[in-house]
């Protein structure tokens, strides 16, 4: 009876190891969340969010709803799919880098239960009820960390000043959101597009850059620039590295305010400069051998195409609402799967995977790719657009579908190293 249920939702990369004997039972799952691990439930929940986001071009080209979904899809996919990612994995990882107590099953249940609900608010159209629920969600959330960080005993990467900033740009993106869409405040309509600009962009560019620096050059074997002794004095040479991440996203800030302002070409060419810098000096992927295995692979399209689809925006300001996929699809979605995939191995006693080929890996790049390129050109074909806006997303519902059947279900299990 126990082993039967011990199989359930085994995967090829979960096989084998767990074989349960009455003498040792495995920990249930939710014990696992309550262990400070709250990835293992909100990135099953992200992904879902994900799907639901993405599927409403197929909803709508297929005829299932009446209203232009533009507003839930970019909502659901960044405050829901990918705030889930954001908050699991840092939930789980800076009270662990700072030694302080992890977060518990109530928060963990609580951010998953604000989650669902703020999704669930854009997908009815209401859209600042969501915006207010995600706030106070985040908003809470910072502060509980907050309150935490106040007893640390080590201080976290350097980069983490990017991380600070991502969280206030999501913050104060929303907040921006919210006060334009009363129109009693008499905001004007820069300001609206820099609340956009913060919260779908800063919010997750700032943290990828900030977190990117002390986590990647682990998936490729390079020196990491962002590892200190642990000490509660800042180490040396700290300063320095905080100070070039704050001035980087100093940058991205400022390319945020000449776009608003209308300044466009300037704006992207600012933003693809800032990103490129700091992932030049801080993850020297360029440095890297090309044999470390399929995360390694997808992780470094995703950090090409970051900067690429800035770029990109710069040459072609005209067609940014396509461009910016290229920094969405490959850039910030493949990236969060390809983390989230190491998280979870690495959670659950399979690392010796990270430097192997993983089909289900492979299959995510090639289907984002895909839906990446279709989202992409589908704005240059007025009569296919809106079938091209279903084909890609249906793309890369299938990619995440692959992947989430294959790694998620290791979510459940121990980490028995
Ligand atoms: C792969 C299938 C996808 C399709 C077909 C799609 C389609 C679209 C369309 C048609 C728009 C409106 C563009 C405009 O008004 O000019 C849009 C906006 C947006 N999409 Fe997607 N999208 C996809 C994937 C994604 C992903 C994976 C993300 C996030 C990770 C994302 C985030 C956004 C955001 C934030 C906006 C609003 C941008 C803004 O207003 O500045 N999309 N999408």
């Amino acid at each position: 009876m126990i082993q039967i249920k011990a199989r359930i939702g085994r995967s090829r990369y979960n096989d084998g190891v767990n074989s349960v004997s009455l003498a040792a039972r495995p920990p249930s799952f939710l014990s696992l969340v309550a262990a400070g691990e709250p990835f293992r439930l909100l990135f099953p929940l992200g992904t879902l969010l994900g799907l639901v986001g993405v599927l409403l071009w197929p909803a709508w080209f297929y005829g299932g709803l009446e209203a232009w979904p533009v507003v839930p899809h970019a909502r659901i996919m960044i405050q829901g799919f990918l705030g889930s990612f954001v908050v699991g994995f840092l939930g789980t990882a800076l009270p662990r880098m700072l030694e302080v107590p992890k977060i518990g099953l109530i928060v963990s249940g609580t951010l998953a239960a604000g989650l669902l609900l703020l999704s669930g608010l854009h997908l009815a159209g209401q859209v600042i009820a969501g915006d207010v629920v995600f706030l106070l969600l985040l908003g809470g959330y910072l502060g509980l960390l907050a309150g935490r960080f106040r007893h640390r005993r080590d201080t976290p990467p350097p980069g983490f000043v990017l991380v600070a900033l991502g969280m206030a740009c999501g913050l104060a993106g929303t907040l921006l959101l919210i006060l334009t869409a009363l129109p009693e405040t008499g905001l004007q309509p820069a300001a609206h597009t820099l609340g956009r600009l913060l919260l779908y962009q800063g919010f997750l560019l700032l943290p990828i850059m900030g977190i990117g620096a002390f986590l990647l050059p682990r998936f490729f074997g390079l020196p990491n620039r962002h590892d200190f002794p642990e000490s509660l004095r800042l180490p040396p040479g700290w300063l320095r590295r905080a100070g070039f991440a704050g001035a980087c996203g100093a940058v991205v800030l400022l390319s945020f305010g000449f776009e608003a302002a209308g300044w466009f070409r300037t704006g992207y060419g600012l933003r693809a400069a800032a990103v490129l810098a700091y992932f030049f000096r801080e993850v020297p992927v360029h440095q890297a051998r090309f044999s470390r295995g399929s995360l390694a692979f997808a992780l470094r399209l995703a950090l090409f195409s970051i900067p690429l689809g800035y770029a990109a925006m710069a040459f072609a300001p005209v067609w940014q609402g396509a461009l910016i996929h290229i920094v969405f699809v490959t850039g910030f979605s493949l990236l969060t799967f390809t983390v989230a995939s190491r998280v979870i191995l690495g959670h659950s006693g399979q690392s010796e995977l990270f430097v192997r080929r993983l089909v289900p890996v492979l299959a995510l790049t090639v289907l984002l790719t895909a839906a990446m390129l279709t989202r992409v050109t589908a704005d240059w074909m007025p009569d296919l657009r809106l079938s091209h806006y279903a084909y890609a997303a249906l793309a890369w519902a299938a990619g995440v579908v692959v992947w989430a059947v294959a790694i998620l279900p290791s979510v459940r299990r121990p980490d028995e190293a």
